[in-house]
């Protein structure tokens, strides 16, 4: 199949829309990461999207819809806490795991009885839900495994020939995925961090719990609540070992290690007092700048031909705490503490 390179314009998003409708995926811009669109009410559609990307059948699909109207057909209730975060972080990185109603098909879902919803802030994808005039099923557009893409060319690069088109947009500004939060539980849980920070939530809501599978390994024998926990993610085609320790301790750790094969992924801070070959994913102190980047950074590294990546661990507050559940997924939990 050919890919077609749609502008990021009214009439490129509207070629996009009709793509849609007649059930075909495209490729589509968000403030996150791109995401591989699809109907979410079209069965066969959504089978697609798990077939272009090589997708576990049970990890379920994030349905993004372009207002609030387009909500209550989807679930079945809404719980009060999650109407306040809806309404604080909507449009937004936020995605909310509902009670599900009969509308969504079971593929989207995997089988499971609710549906997680999230309303983008990008003005394309946004554009696009309202003129297919559907909600949107669009996981990140990367083959299954691979770090999201947070460009037009990451999506190509992973799904040229596989889908009808893709918006040829900007770099995505956050860099990393929305944050999950169910509200299926008693208490709130966080399943996955993303944008909106848990410092935010927790101000909403301070009974807010951290899934144990969002900073550590899960045994595989273990119940998860989010199926997209338990996959190996995030990964590069060399072995990566996350580093904890300051500048000095990691650039010390690093230059005893280098050999022709051997490279550092760390902040521009870093780079000076590192011998091997760097790359690098903002600075320590900005952890907007490491999401922005790190994704960038992951795909860069399978090109540097290195067998072994040392990674400069992020500090956990903030929009950090996301930063370093993608890393740590990144490295397989391989992690040194200096
Ligand atoms: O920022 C984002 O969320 C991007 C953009 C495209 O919107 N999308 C994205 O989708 O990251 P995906 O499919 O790569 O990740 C969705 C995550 C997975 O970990 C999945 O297991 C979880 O959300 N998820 C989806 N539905 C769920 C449900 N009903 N219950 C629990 N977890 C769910
Ligand atoms: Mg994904």
């Amino acid at each position: 199949m050919e890919t077609l390179r749609l502008p990021d314009t009214e009439e490129g998003i509207l070629a996009a829309a009709e793509i849609i409708k007649r059930g075909g995926l495209v490729g589509m811009p968000t403030e996150t990461v791109y995401g591989l669109a699809a109907d979410a009410l079209n069965e066969a559609a959504v089978t697609e999207i798990f077939k272009a990307k090589g997708r576990p059948q049970d990890n379920p699909l994030i349905v993004h819809i372009a207002n609030t109207e387009m909500l209550s057909p989807l679930i079945a209730s809404l719980p009060e806490k999650a109407r306040l975060c809806l309404d604080a972080f909507w449009p937004g990185p936020f995605t909310a795991v509902l009670p599900k109603s009969s509308l969504i098909p079971s593929s989207v879902c995997a089988g499971l009885d609710t549906v997680a919803v999230r309303m983008p802030s990008s003005r394309t994808a946004r554009r696009l839900i309202e003129l297919s005039g559907l909600p949107i099923a669009a996981p990140s557009a990367n083959t299954s495994g691979a770090p999201s893409p947070t460009s037009a060319e990451h999506v190509l690069h992973d799904m040229d020939g596989r889908i009808d088109a893709v918006i040829m947009s900007e770099p995505c500004s956050v860099g990393v995925e929305s944050t999950v939060v169910t509200f299926a539980t008693e208490q709130p849980r966080l399943l996955r961090p993303g944008g909106v920070t848990l410092e935010q939530l927790r101000e909403l809501v301070p009974d807010i719990t951290v899934d144990p599978a969002v900073l550590e390994k899960i045994a595989p024998d273990r119940p998860v609540a989010s199926p997209g926990m338990k996959y190996k993610h995030y990964s590069p085609k060399c072995s990566v070992t996350m580093v904890k320790g300051s500048s000095d301790e990691f650039a010390k750790f690093v230059n005893s290690r280098k050999g022709e094969q051997a490279c550092a992924l760390c902040f521009k801070e870093d780079e000076p007092l590192i011998e091997a070959r760097t790359l690098l994913y903002g600075s320590g102190t900005n952890a907007g700048e490491q999401a922005a980047e790190l994704f960038d950074a992951l795909r860069a590294l399978d090109d540097m031909g290195c067998t072994e990546c040392y990674a400069h661990a992020p500090a956990l507050d903030g929009v950090g705490l996301a930063v370093y559940n993608r890393l740590i997924r990144a490295a397989a939990f391989k992690v040194v503490i200096l």
